[in-house]
């Protein structure tokens, strides 16, 4: 099973997403699952995370690792799963995608929050302030909490 996290600039939500997932999965002892992210733009490519990012990931235990890189057409047939973080994302992934069997890999990330008000969507914080980032951690632990449910019960 291999895992993509998608938003646009693969600098905060996508691979806070990917850390979030690959604690989730260690703390589960799930095995045989990879995690990866990437963006919609390759503005950033190289790039390490925001530095906002980071550093409200360190605050709450990640270590953030990734370096940022564009979603390829090739990624569409080396993941199971390609997760984006808001509509614009499922929308923008839904047009890239190369071939119509692979548009049901295409998932929002919503659709795993649980227990969740007030949000429908992993909101993009790179015009925001430190509490959007944090915002985004908490969602995701969320979101990454049930993807493992679904993978141990499968
Ligand atoms: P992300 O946030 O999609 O969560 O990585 C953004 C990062 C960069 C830009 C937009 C969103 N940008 O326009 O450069």
């Amino acid at each position: 099973m291999n895992i993509l996290f998608v938003c646009l600039g693969n600098i905060c939500r996508s691979p806070m997403a990917e850390c979030v997932m690959d604690s989730v999965i260690s703390k589960n002892n799930i095995k045989g699952v990879t995690v990866d992210s990437a963006g919609l733009i390759g503005y950033h490519t190289g790039e390490e995370p925001d530095s906002r990012m980071r550093s409200a990931a360190r605050k709450k235990g990640y270590t953030m690792r990734h370096r940022a890189r564009k979603v390829s057409s090739d990624d569409f047939a080396n993941f199971d799963l390609i997760i984006g973080m808001d509509s614009d994302n499922i929308s923008h992934l839904r047009r890239i995608c190369p071939k119509p069997e692979y548009l049901k890999k295409i998932r929002f990330i919503a659709d795993y929050f649980n227990g969740i008000t007030g949000y429908n969507s992993v909101p993009d914080p790179y015009y925001g302030d430190e509490k959007d980032f944090y915002k985004v951690i908490e969602l995701l632990e969320n979101a990454c909490q049930t993807i493992a449910e679904d993978i141990k019960s499968e």
